[in-house]
C-alpha cells in the first residue's frame, strides 16, 4: 500500500497542479520554437508563464543534444533543481520537473534512473502532450514519452488557437527530421525521419500570425529546403519555393527567411524564388562545414567544394546581393592541415557574412565517433582560432560596406538605452536607431523603415531614420 503522500507507483507525490512555468531553451532555432509551442500547449491548461523558476511550480528544460557534454550540461543543470525542488516542497507548493528535447529523446531511462527528481521525460515529437503527462505525473507516475512520430504533434498543434504575444517576427516550424544522415550529427537519431508539415497548416499558421502584427517569419527545419508538404488542393506536393510563393501573397507577411538549408537540397526553383519574390530576403545560411572534397565526403555531406561554390555562383546570378552564412566543424576526423587550409581558402574565396564554427564533438552513436584518427584538442583549438580570424574579417568587410548605405529595417523592439529602437536589416544585421523620445522609439515596432547607416559596431549597425517610409505597417 503506498503510504501517506505516496502515489500507488511508490513515487512521491509530486504535483497539486501546477500553475506557473518557467522553460528553458537550449540550443537552435527549432528549439526556440518547440518552447513557444509548450507554452502554447500549456495556457489552455491554466499555466502562466514566469521568468523566474523560482516562483515557478513547473520547469521544463528544453535540451539540445547537438555538441559536446550536452547530456552532462543537463545533469549539472538538474542538480542546482534539486535545491530549488526542495525549497518548494518545505513551501508546501511541490515543483514538477520536466525534461524535452533531444538529450531526453537520446537519453529516455536512463535520464529517468539517474535523475528520479525529474517527473517528465519527453522528446521533441511528443511536447503536444504535455497534458495528459502532467496528469500521469499527478497521479505518481514517472512519465517518459519519446516516440519520434512527427505527425500527430502537429495535428494536435494546429488544433491550438496560441496567443497572439505582441511580436513582429516569428519563427514556423515547417519540417522536422532528417534523412541526410552525415557521420558527425545526431539529428536524424534525436529528431527522427523527415517530416514536412502539410502546405494548408503552414499557411493557416503563418496567416493567424499575421492577424497578430507578425510582419518577418523565419521557416524552421533541420532541413528546410527539403520541404516537401501535402499540396492543399491534393495536388502535387509543395516545394519550399511554391510555399514561399504563398506566404509572400499573406496580407502583413514583408519578409520570409528559411533555415537551415543542406547543399544537396537548393533546388532551381528555390534559387529563383530569391530572384522572383521580393518579401524573400537576400540572406541564406547554407553550412558547408569543410573545405576539402576528402572530408565533405567523409562526412557523408553529397557534395565536392566545385558543387558548392557553383552553388553560390548561381544564387548569385538570381540574387547579387545575397548574404551567405555557414557553419563549419574543424577537426573532424582525419582532417589534416591541408584539408584544414582549404577550408580557411574557401572563406576567404566565399566572403560569408557570418558563420558558426565548431570543434567537432563525438557524439555517441554517429559513424564518426568511432573513427580512428581524432584531431587532437590543442589542434583544434589552434584550427579553430584561425577558422574564426577568417570569418570575422569576412563579417567586417561584409557589414563595412553599408556605411553611408540605407537598409530597409524592420523595426521589432525598444534599444538598449531609452530612445532606441532596434530591428533587422534584409541580411539579418542588427541595426539600432536614436529616436527623439521613448514614444517614437515605440511607434517604430513593427514598421519597415529605411534607415542610413553611419556606423558599425562589432555586432551591430547603427543609423538614422532616412524621411520617406517603406510603409506603415500594413501590406508588404
Ligand atoms: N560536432 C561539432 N559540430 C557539430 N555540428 C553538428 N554536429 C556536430 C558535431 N558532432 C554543427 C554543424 C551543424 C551545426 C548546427 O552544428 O556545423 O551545421
Ligand atoms: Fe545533421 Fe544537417 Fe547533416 Fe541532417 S543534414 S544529418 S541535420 S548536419
Amino acid at each position: 500500500m503506498p503510504g501517506p503522500g505516496q502515489a500507488p507507483s511508490g513515487r512521491p507525490e509530486t504535483a497539486i497542479l501546477a500553475k506557473k512555468f518557467f522553460i528553458k531553451t537550449y540550443g537552435c532555432q527549432m528549439n526556440v520554437y518547440d518552447s513557444g509551442r509548450m507554452a502554447d500547449v500549456l495556457a489552455p491548461q491554466g499555466f502562466v508563464a514566469t521568468d523566474d523558476p523560482a516562483d515557478a511550480d513547473l520547469i521544463l528544460l528544453n535540451t539540445c543534444h547537438i555538441r559536446e557534454k550536452a547530456a552532462e550540461k543537463v545533469y549539472s543543470e538538474l542538480g542546482r533543481l534539486a535545491e530549488l525542488s526542495e525549497a518548494a516542497r518545505e513551501r508546501g507548493r511541490p515543483l514538477t520537473i520536466g525534461v524535452g528535447g533531444c538529450v531526453a529523446q537520446a537519453e529516455g531511462e536512463e535520464m529517468a534512473r539517474r535523475a528520479p527528481l525529474v517527473d517528465l521525460v519527453f522528446g521533441p515529437q511528443t511536447y503536444h502532450r504535455l497534458p495528459q503527462m502532467l496528469d500521469r505525473v499527478r497521479a505518481g507516475e514517472q512519465v517518459i514519452e519519446t516516440a519520434l512520430a512527427t505527425a500527430p504533434k502537429f495535428g494536435a498543434l494546429d488544433a491550438l488557437e496560441a496567443p497572439a504575444n505582441g511580436t513582429s517576427t516569428a519563427f514556423v516550424s515547417v519540417q522536422e527530421g532528417c534523412d541526410k544522415f552525415c557521420t558527425f550529427c545526431v539529428v536524424p537519431y534525436t529528431r527522427g525521419a523527415e517530416y514536412s508539415r502539410p502546405a494548408a497548416d503552414v499557411v493557416a499558421e503563418i496567416a493567424r500570425l499575421a492577424r497578430t502584427g507578425v510582419r518577418e517569419i523565419t521557416l524552421l527545419g533541420q532541413n528546410v529546403n527539403a520541404y516537401h508538404g501535402a499540396a492543399p488542393d491534393g495536388g502535387s506536393e509543395w516545394s519550399l519555393a511554391r510555399l514561399v510563393h504563398a506566404l509572400a501573397d499573406i496580407d502583413g507577411i514583408a519578409r520570409i527567411r528559411y533555415t537551415t538549408s543542406h547543399p544537396r537540397d537548393l533546388t532551381d526553383d528555390l534559387i529563383a524564388a530569391h530572384r522572383d519574390v521580393p518579401a524573400l530576403m537576400p540572406y541564406l545560411h547554407l553550412p558547408v562545414q569543410s573545405g576539402s572534397d576528402r572530408i565533405l565526403a567523409a562526412m557523408n555531406r553529397k557534395y565536392t567544394t566545385d558543387e558548392y561554390r557553383t552553388l553560390v555562383d548561381r544564387l548569385r546570378a538570381a540574387r547579387p546581393d545575397l548574404a551567405l552564412t555557414s557553419d563549419f566543424i574543424v577537426g573532424f576526423p582525419g582532417e589534416s592541415d591541408a584539408d584544414f587550409e582549404a577550408t580557411l581558402d574557401l572563406v576567404r574565396d566565399v566572403g560569408f557574412a557570418a558563420a558558426f564554427s565548431f570543434k567537432y564533438s563525438p557524439r555517441p552513436g554517429t559513424p564518426a565517433a568511432d573513427a580512428d584518427e581524432q584531431v587532437a584538442d590543442a589542434v583544434m583549438s589552434e584550427r579553430l582560432g584561425r577558422l574564426q580570424d577568417a570569418i570575422n574579417a569576412g563579417t567586417r568587410a561584409f557589414n563595412a560596406g553599408f556605411v553611408g548605405r540605407r537598409l530597409d529595417v524592420l523595426f521589432d523592439k525598444p534599444g538598449r538605452h531609452s530612445g532606441q529602437a532596434g530591428g533587422r536589416s534584409p541580411y539579418l544585421q542588427a541595426v539600432h536607431v536614436a529616436c527623439a523620445d521613448a514614444d517614437a522609439a515605440a511607434a517604430l515596432i513593427g514598421t519597415v523603415r529605411p534607415v542610413e547607416i553611419s556606423e558599425v559596431l562589432p555586432n551591430s549597425l547603427t543609423g538614422v531614420l532616412a524621411d520617406a517610409a517603406v510603409d506603415s505597417g500594413a501590406g508588404a
